[in-house]
């Protein structure tokens, strides 16, 4: 009996990185995952990988800036699966740059699939939860929505946007009883292909004085190596942990809470 078995789990961004993992994680444990991304190709090779482990899945294509699709995938789950009980809002970018450089198409595209992408979510999915009997809904935030960082000040907006947004969720949650959680995770350095996508110049963004001018974005152990008291970068696979806990009754009095997998960062 997994440990969230029977359940039906939302993850957005679930082609890569994190939301891979999560996916991965959540059918291991007996859900049935319908994931979606903007990378179709990627999407369907995790598809395949989840069932070749022996997990229920499918794949939609999905970009989380776009309303309509939201209250299309969610219209699809309830004709095919009848219920959703866990969302994973996961998709996200970042985009790293001196606050004073930045373009504002730059700052209005971060913040649309980071922020509004997650006010989709939370708007179009948490009421078939509701109708489904309850369940979680997990925001994917960041250290850097905790703390601030030197060169991702419009990423820390976004994620920062995120933690409160959470909050304010939760109570609402549960002001009307709808027995639906939200709570937010804070990954630390998680080595996943966003390190490759953020230009260097975001690094001192970790709010690590010891990494040096120029170090290479790109090598997220290296980063970590400094950033992280641990000494090391995480795992997909670590914060997939902390969601499928989130995700399962384990933490069934948890709601409008903060749940920080870093390494050590915010510890000082
Ligand atoms: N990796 C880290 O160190 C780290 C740290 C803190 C927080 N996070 C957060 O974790 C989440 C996942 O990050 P990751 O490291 O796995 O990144 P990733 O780039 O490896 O994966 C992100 C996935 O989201 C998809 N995506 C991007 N834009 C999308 C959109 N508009 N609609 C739908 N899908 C979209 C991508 O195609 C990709 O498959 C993000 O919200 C990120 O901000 C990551």
């Amino acid at each position: 009996m997994g440990r969230v078995q029977g359940k039906v789990a939302l993850i957005t961004g679930g082609a890569a990185g994190i939301g891979k993992a999560a996916a991965m994680a959540l059918a291991k444990e007996g859900a049935i995952v319908v994931f979606t991304d903007v990378d179709d190709a990627r999407g369907s090779e995790t598809l395949a990988e989840i069932r070749n482990a022996g997990g229920t899945a499918s794949y939609h294509s999905q970009n989380v800036i776009d309303e309509a699709r939201w209250q299309e995938i969610v219209a699809t789950i309830k004709a095919e699966q009848g219920a959703l009980h866990i969302l994973v809002n996961n998709a996200g970018i970042g985009i790293s740059s001196d606050i004073f450089s930045m373009s504002y198409a730059d700052w209005q595209r971060q913040m649309a699939i980071n922020v509004d992408g997650v006010f989709f979510g939370v708007k179009h999915a948490i009421p078939l939860i509701a109708a489904s009997g309850g369940g979680s809904v997990i925001n994917i935030s960041s250290v850097a929505g905790l703390k601030g960082a030197a060169g991702l000040a419009g990423y820390c907006a976004t994620k920062g946007a995120v933690r409160l947004f959470t909050k304010a969720v939760a109570l609402e949650c549960a002001q009307a009883k709808m027995n639906v959680r939200v709570n937010s995770v804070h990954p630390g350095i998680i080595d996943t292909e966003i390190w490759q996508k953020i230009p260097q110049g975001g690094v001192s963004a970790l709010n690590s004085p010891g990494i040096p001018a120029g170090a290479n974005a790109i090598d997220a152990n290296l980063i970590a190596q400094v950033g992280a008291p641990l000494g090391y970068a995480g795992l997909p696979s670590d914060i997939a942990d902390g969601i499928v806990f989130l995700a399962s009754d384990e933490s069934r009095y948890m709601t409008g809470t903060e749940l920080i997998i870093d390494g050590g960062m915010t510890a000082r």
